[in-house]
């Protein structure tokens, strides 16, 4: 990948590189994606498909809360990008009927934004915090205190004599959502009443997005098309809607619009999205892993310069669905392919394979090591 950068680094709460295009199958947003987002949204939770216990969950929260008048207690959504935490926060200040404030961590680099924010609520608003792990430390220590207190020490003046002065705010309900949980301090996290831990989806909860989205976009969905298309969106409903507009383009280039099975099969063939959703850097990861190393163990530098990517791009884009469909395993030793690796690149695994040597070691969770 040709990095011109200055600083090839990317902040470490950017995973998978922050904005690096990533192509077809990645959870993070792009403009194309914010564009039509919003046209997409379920604007109810009876409309929001899956997450069922996080459904059922928050409607009890939100409709005690209504019948004791009182204003529902905050709400974390944690989980990775593209499995609908914004959705969920528009459909929470809609549940409710109340308006909907909306803000993100980088937004507020001064503990002064949030003030400003926090003072000019009205009572029963809903204030959505994006990103919330990424807010300014200071911001963060308001945000307990108007959290807990409903109350914000607003800093009047400059050096020694700066004073202090605690503001009354509204009751206000705050939705935080965050792809890292576990960058959270524990006094914020606990301040929480609510955590919702947002799952991947099945692929009949994709199927049933996917002919939603269909019908708001005026194309035909055939039954068998929502499931192919499904099977390869990686558990994501963004990444599902994503595909399912490529394979509207070449439905109506190549085909007669309609959205069958073929057509869909085709699409995605040619925008290299396979069965299980992989794209071409993880195949290219399986591949090398495979072919060049009899499937491990091999460091993951190693692995990395072999498919021509930094490690990084391998350990944060390819890595963590491959681990994750079981396709491969990180060791002590480095890299692992399982037998699921072998049979999905229809190859016969050497008799001598690491994977059946790899129980022998722990699992390495978000290690580095064997590079
Ligand atoms: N449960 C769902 N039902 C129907 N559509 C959904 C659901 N969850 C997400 N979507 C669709 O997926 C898209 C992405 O969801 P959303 O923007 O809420 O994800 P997110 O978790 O906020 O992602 P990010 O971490 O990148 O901000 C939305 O446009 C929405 O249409
Ligand atoms: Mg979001």
């Amino acid at each position: 990948m040709a990095e011109s950068t200055p600083n090839p680094e990317p902040a470490p709460e950017e995973p998978g590189g922050g904005d690096r295009a990533r192509g077809l199958v990645s959870a993070d947003a792009d403009l194309d994606d914010h564009a039509v987002e919003s046209a997409l949204r379920p604007k109810t939770l009876d409309d929001f498909v899956g997450q069922h216990r996080v459904r059922e969950q928050l409607s009890l929260v939100l409709r005690s809360a209504q019948r004791r008048g009182r204003v529902p207690d905050h709400v974390l959504m944690s989980g990775l990008p593209g499995l609908g935490k914004t959705t969920l926060a528009m459909i929470i200040a809609s549940e409710l009927g109340a308006p909907l404030r909306i803000t993100s961590g980088p937004a507020i680099e001064r503990s002064g934004d949030l003030a400003a924010i926090l003072s000019s609520l009205t009572e029963g608003e809903v204030v959505f915090l994006d990103e919330i792990h990424r807010m300014a430390r200071p911001a963060e220590e308001m945000l307990y205190v108007a959290m807990e207190d409903l109350r914000v020490d607003v800093v009047v003046g400059k050096g020694p004599g700066a004073t202090s002065v605690p503001l009354d705010i509204a009751p206000f309900t705050l939705v935080g959502a965050t792809t890292r949980a576990g960058l959270l301090p524990a006094p914020l996290r606990d301040r929480f009443g609510f955590v919702a831990q947002m799952d991947f989806y099945e692929p009949a909860e994709l199927e049933q997005i996917l002919r939603r989205s269909a019908t708001l976009l005026g194309v035909e969905l055939s039954q068998d098309a929502a499931a192919e298309i499904a099977g390869r969106s990686r558990g994501t409903p963004r990444i599902a809607n994503r595909l399912l507009r490529r394979v509207r383009d070449y439905a109506e280039i190549r085909a007669d619009g309609a959205l069958s099975r073929e057509v869909a099969s085709a699409a995605l063939d040619l925008y290299e999205v396979d069965q299980q959703g992989l794209d071409r850097l993880d195949r290219a990861v399986l591949h090398a892993l495979l072919r060049r190393f009899g499937g491990g163990p091999v460091g993951l530098s190693t692995l990395a310069v072999s498919v021509g990517e930094e490690s990084r791009t391998v350990e944060e884009v390819a890595e963590p669905f491959l681990v994750r469909s079981g396709l491969i395993a990180r060791t002590p030793r480095g890299r692992v392919a399982t037998a699921g690796a072998w049979q999905h690149l229809g190859l016969a695994p050497p008799p001598d394979a690491a994977f059946s040597a790899a129980t022998l070691f722990d699992e390495v969770d978000g290690g580095t090591e064997g590079g």
